[in-house]
């Protein structure tokens, strides 16, 4: 399934156009601006993973580290790859890192609209923790979960 797609570790800001066209493309009007992206990839404490295939960036992962926890910022990939397991191996690969950096817990927060991310982060062994209410504008709650490593 993932064959000729490669798992990068790189936050470059020469990779902010095609974060920030992915950003869009998957999150719509709740999409971070670029310059939020850029504020977050120069921030010394973020990590950020990219799924390329023949150098086109189709996925990507934000997160931050700060001492022994993490939190998953961004996850997303282009919707012409979804289904086929880049999203799992983009995560997978941060949960990997992580613990090679002996970080102890990674927080998450998911829409409970969010069926697909939701699922995936279950299945990865995240548990659901609590319900921030009406995140996400009225009507949509935010289920914040945790990993714990
Ligand atoms: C969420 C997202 C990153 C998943 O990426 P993906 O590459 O499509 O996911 P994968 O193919 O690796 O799927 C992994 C798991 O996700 C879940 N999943 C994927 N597509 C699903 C669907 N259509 N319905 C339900 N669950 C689904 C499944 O549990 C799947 O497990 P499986 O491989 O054992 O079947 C992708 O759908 C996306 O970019 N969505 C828009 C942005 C977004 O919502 N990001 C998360 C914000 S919290």
């Amino acid at each position: 399934m993932l064959i000729g797609i490669q798992i990068e570790r790189d936050k470059d800001l020469k990779n902010l156009e095609s974060i920030y066209k992915l950003e869009i493309e998957s999150f719509g009007e709740v999409a971070w601006s670029k310059s939020q992206l850029r504020t977050e990839l120069e921030n010394k404490n973020s990590y950020c993973i990219l799924s390329k295939k023949e150098k086109e960036v189709i996925g990507y992962l934000l997160g931050r580290i700060i001492l022994d926890e993490a939190e998953l910022l961004r996850l997303a990939v282009k919707p012409l790859y979804r289904n086929k397991g880049v999203g799992r191996k983009l995560l997978e690969t941060f949960l990997e890192d992580l613990k090679n950096q002996r970080i102890k817990k990674v927080f998450l927060e998911v829409s409970e609209r969010n069926n697909r991310a939701y699922n995936l982060y279950l299945k990865l062994g995240f548990k659901p923790i609590y319900l921030r209410k009406n995140y996400y504008g009225k009507e949509a709650n935010a289920i914040v979960m945790c990993y714990q490593i």
